[in-house]
């Protein structure tokens, strides 16, 4: 594997997400986690060492032991990773003259024929992406330049012998053209087996799981969604019969979720599911809770009660099992607590309780959607599931702002049903990454035969997204849209107007709270 070792950079995680769509697995380290004694290191083919906020011409910036040099494997820094390396090894940084930022070209050193450029250069230059104030200005010995730009040498530098790299642009990020082909040839100089496949994959965590797992017994918490199905079902694979599923009902949900969650659990997979029905209890403890930081930790916390009560019930239950991702990781709380700042407290993640009687077991916690589907897939999720959209933990509550009530629910449940129907009618569902329905605390006057109305307002909201964490609004012809709102006025009694919402994240979260 290929380990990352983290600086700080907001997409140190796209590194990871390149690196494993070339099929080579990787984890992200931060860079104060004794890199040195780590169990990781010991499995390591290659380092890459990420971009991050700081200079490195400041006496306490983020550093890293010299001694990584001497692992004798192949190194990739990139950006303050790329300066790093100059400074550990004798270069010089100093301050850029004119700043680089944004869309750059920069030119090849035609002398070298250097494998990190196997491929590349078709006409000399590459389109690269930058983002720095700080430029090397002196090579350490044993380097030499590969690339440059107008305004900077040493855009690409390298010491063949040592095999190691150093980029100043982002090869990660989707700006630079050929970002992943720099990459690939990275991986392809450390020897690196590209097996880092679906079956793969699968079979590792089912393995892992034993392991963690033993002998003792898990409940595992379902949210309709592919990532608790997906989690559910490695459980399964890995130890049968001491798994218990729960789904709660816990009034957030969408039209007919319970009863597909039930049919695919008991009757399509035979996995042992208790519906748990808690409307009440989520509904009473959310009376009057407007903020949304503050629904999310109710509801949470209201998820982890429900499950400890059970695990109780079941009796010897030692796990609770969620189907956490990467990206909710990293948004919430940060993997490794430090680099990411707090955007949400997703349910699955930040809005635990500090102190809970169960061992948490989060098989997916280092996985893509992208890979989780493929995972699915490989363990006979039917399409039409894997495809589903993404609905989060605390469900309608944060598509409702303002304080929730049974009503309100209702109507947004309702108008939700009509927009995923008329997206599949019309064969546009698979081609968002998430749609949802809004209902806006906001009553508005309209006039329905020849009388005045007055009611809520509800928001059309669809985005395209790789991964949930950057998204772009999705856009529908006009016949489409006015079907859409015709439905939703003339069948959900209690709604009157219909909001379109053209907001990309960022700046926008694809949900509201
Ligand atoms: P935001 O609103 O943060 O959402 O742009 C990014 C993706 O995450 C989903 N989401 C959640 N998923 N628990 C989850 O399991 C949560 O608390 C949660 N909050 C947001 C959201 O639907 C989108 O796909």
């Amino acid at each position: 594997m290929i380990l990352i070792i983290d600086f700080g950079s907001q997409v140190t995680q796209l590194i990871a997400r390149r690196i494993r769509e070339l099929s080579v697995y990787c984890e992200i380290i931060p860079w104060d986690a004794d890199i040195l004694h780590n169990k990781s290191i010991s499995e390591a083919k290659a380092l890459i060492l990420s971009g991050g906020p700081d200079s490195t011409r400041v006496k306490k910036s983020p550093t890293i032991s010299k001694r990584i040099f001497d692992l004798n494997i192949p190194i990739l820094g990139i950006c303050y990773g790329h300066q790093l390396i100059c400074k550990l090894l004798g270069g010089k940084i100093s301050k850029s003259e004119k700043r680089e930022f944004g869309k750059t070209m920069i030119r090849r050193n035609s002398k070298n024929q250097s494998l990190f450029l196997k491929d590349l250069f078709k006409n000399n230059i590459e389109e690269v992406w930058m983002s720095h104030g700080d430029a090397v200005t002196e090579l350490p010995e044993g380097f030499v330049e590969l690339a440059s730009s107008a305004t900077s040498s040493f855009s690409i530098i390298g010491d063949a012998a040592r095999r190691v790299f150093g980029v100043q642009f982002h090869p990660e990020v989707f700006h630079t053209v050929n970002g992943k082909k720099f990459l690939e040839n990275f991986v392809n100089i450390a020897n690196i087996n590209r097996n880092w496949t679906p079956v793969k994959i699968t079979e590792s965590l089912i393995e892992k799981l034993k392991n963690e797992i033993g002998d003792e017994r898990v409940i595992c918490g379902l949210s309709g969604g592919v990532d608790s199905t997906v989690t559910a079902l490695l459980l399964h694979r890995a130890i049968k019969n001491s798994l218990t599923c729960i789904f709660v009902d816990n009034g957030l949900l969408r039209k007919h979720e319970a009863n597909q969650i039930e049919f695919l659990f008991k009757k399509h997979f035979k996995i042992k599911l208790k519906v748990v029905k808690a409307k009440n209890l989520f509904l009473q403890n959310l009376k009057g809770v407007s903020n949304p930081e503050k629904k999310r930790k109710i509801i949470g916390k209201l998820f982890i009660n429900v499950f400890e009560r059970e695990a109780k019930k079941l009796r010897n239950i030692s796990f609770l099992a969620q189907g956490t991702l990467y990206p909710d990781v990293i948004e919430s709380t940060s993997v490794h607590g430090k680099s990411a700042a707090t955007i949400k407290s997703h349910h699955n993640v930040g809005g635990l309780p500090k102190k809970m009687n169960l061992k948490l077991v989060e098989p997916l916690k280092t996985l893509f959607k992208d890979e989780v589907r493929k995972i699915g897939s490989e363990l006979n999720l039917d399409k039409t599931f894997l495809d589903r959209h993404p609905f989060p933990g605390p469900g309608l509550a944060i598509r409702c702002p303002g304080e929730i009530t049974e009503k309100k629910l209702s109507l947004l449940r309702e108008a939700d049903n009509i927009f995923l129907e008329q997206l599949r009618r019309h064969k546009l569902y698979n081609n968002v990454w998430q749609a949802l329905v809004i209902l806006l605390p906001v009553k508005s006057v309209g006039v329905m035969g020849d009388a005045r109305t007055h009611e809520y307002s509800c928001v059309l909201r669809a985005v395209s997204s790789t991964d949930g964490m950057t998204a772009d609004f999705s856009y529908f012809k006009r016949e489409f849209l006015s079907e859409t709102s015709n439905r939703i006025i003339n069948e959900v009694k209690g709604i009157n107007r219909v909001l379109f919402d053209i907001t990309s994240k960022p700046p926008g979260t694809i949900e509201w709270e």
